[in-house]
């Protein structure tokens, strides 16, 4: 299986570099510990306003930015549920590099032993994660530039820089990016 893949995404890096001063500006945004953190397109207008553009060139429909934000040297490994009302569940995102990501690692696993432990985050989100007795790593993959990442599998970020926070954002789009993935 592939779990992830580098992108082309033309005129990314403009955006990403203005997104990357406004969570300097708005840094509320970050600071409560959350990994996974929403951006909602009422309360940060500005973030879909700097992505639409490219996703739209890209032929990609932007549903939901949120931003991934490690405090840590490690994430839980864990699986996503990403629903977005209206579309089928998300297999895969598209991740962009905003602070810190080049010395981190997105680590992709299978199961040994299948001890799942169900939970739900604040904002309503169910996610599942392992124990690293239970996993064995598979695959892994640096967000140095656009990654589709596939989000449906045992996964897991480990920060070796002891530089913190690292920020990426992750990018529910439409069509799911999974069919990158499934490319030769
Ligand atoms: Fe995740």
């Amino acid at each position: 299986m592939q779990y992830f893949k580098h992108i082309e995404l033309d005129g990314w890096r403009g955006p990403a570099i203005k997104i990357h001063k406004y969570v300097r500006d708005n840094t509320h945004i970050i600071k409560d510990g959350a990994f996974w953190n929403i951006l909602s397109r009422d309360k940060h207008a500005y973030c879909y306003e700097q992505l639409d553009p490219v996703f739209t060139r890209a032929g990609f429909n932007l549903l939901r930015i949120s931003f991934l934000v490690l405090w840590g040297d490690e994430s839980t490994i864990h699986q996503d549920r990403d629903v977005f009302p209206g579309f089928p569940e998300r297999i895969a995102r598209i991740n962009i590099p905003i602070l810190n990501c080049e010395h981190s690692e997105t680590r992709f696993y299978s199961t040994i032993n299948n001890n799942p432990i169900v939970k739900t985050l604040p904002n309503g989100i169910t996610y599942t994660h392992h124990e690293a007795e239970d996993v064995r790593v598979e695959a892994a993959v640096t967000v140095s530039k656009p990654t589709v990442i596939r989000v449906r599998e045992l996964h897991s970020v480990v920060n070796h820089a002891k530089i913190y926070p690292r920020i990426a954002l992750t990018c529910a789009v439409d069509p799911d990016p999974v069919y990158l993935l499934e490319e030769n």
